[in-house]
């Protein structure tokens, strides 16, 4: 029977990377709000530390691990002080990303393998290090932002190493879905389009760029990071227990076109 309870993360244990500020910062204070005690793994001290106490204020448990997404070791203490909290993970938030915009015929081989480590890499790292948590407890969830850009092809921008990173990260969504199924870990993502926050939302008032980003948006605007919390509190609750290897497009119809 449908209950509003499913959608509850109350005494939920979960890590968000990438939590200091933009999105993550955002889902972090929703799973909060929902909840939940959460892990900020965040590089950058300032924001990450600024958000573990901004969360605590909201009655929650809350601690910032400092964490290079792309440093497995980082990952691993960051689950470990999940599991210190409360001696469970029960999701995991794979969010930090960065991007890169330049002529693919220039980016430096240095670049390309940054950006796949950031976006992609860190993904895989961070799934491999809360599986043995997840297997043990025989549940678990995992919710990826990936981004529109793991279908459509960014204009006008050039950011190749961006746009097959993020593809990367919506079909390693679905390969851990399918291997993980059977422990009852669920693997999904999330897919934003442009959103209004540090990364990309001062370039909707740009004179060449949001003209064009505007008009190929149907509903013509950016999203608010808070526009896609719904998502990722329904994807690390029970209230999508059937779910796994989705990918929750979240972009005002820019995919639909
Ligand atoms: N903003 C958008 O329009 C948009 C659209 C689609 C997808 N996304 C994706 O959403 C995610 C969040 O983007 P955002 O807009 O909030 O970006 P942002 O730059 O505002 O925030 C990214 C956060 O990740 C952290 N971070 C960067 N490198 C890290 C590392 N190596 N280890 C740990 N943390 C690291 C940063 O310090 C920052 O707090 C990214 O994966 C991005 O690709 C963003």
């Amino acid at each position: 029977m449908f209950r509003k309870e499913m959608f509850s993360l109350a005494g939920r244990t979960g890590i968000v990377t990438g939590g200091g500020q933009g999105l993550g910062r955002a889902f972090c204070r929703a799973y909060a709000e929902m909840g939940a005690n959460v892990v900020v793994a965040e590089i950058n001290p300032e924001t990450g530390a600024e958000a573990a106490g901004e969360l605590r204020a909201l009655g929650v448990e809350s601690l910032f691990v400092r964490t290079d997404v792309t440093r497995r070791e980082d990952l691993e203490a960051a689950v470990e002080a999940a599991l210190g909290l409360a001696g469970r993970v029960d999701f995991l938030h794979n969010n930090a990303g960065i991007t890169l915009w330049k002529e693919a015929e220039l980016v430096p081989g240095d670049d390309w393998r940054r950006v796949w480590d950031v976006n992609l890499n860190s993904v895989f790292l961070g799934c491999q290090a809360v599986f043995p948590v997840m297997k043990r407890q025989g549940k678990g969830s995992i919710v990826n932002t990936a981004s529109m850009s793991a279908r459509i092809v960014n204009v006008p921008q050039r950011q190749a190493s961006y746009n097959a990173s993020k593809a990367g990260v919506l079909h390693l969504t679905r390969s851990l879905a399918v291997e993980w199924a059977g422990y009852g870990i669920r693997v999904n993502c999330i897919s934003p389009g442009y959103m209004n926050g540090p990364m990309a939302g001062r370039f909707f008032d740009d004179p060449e760029i949001g003209p064009i980003w505007r008009g190929m948006t149907p509903m013509r605007r950016p999203g608010e990071p808070e526009e896609l919390c719904g998502a990722a509190v329904l994807l690390a609750s029970d209230a999508s227990s059937f779910t796994t290897g989705a990918d929750f497009a979240i972009d005002g119809g820019f995919t639909c076109v």
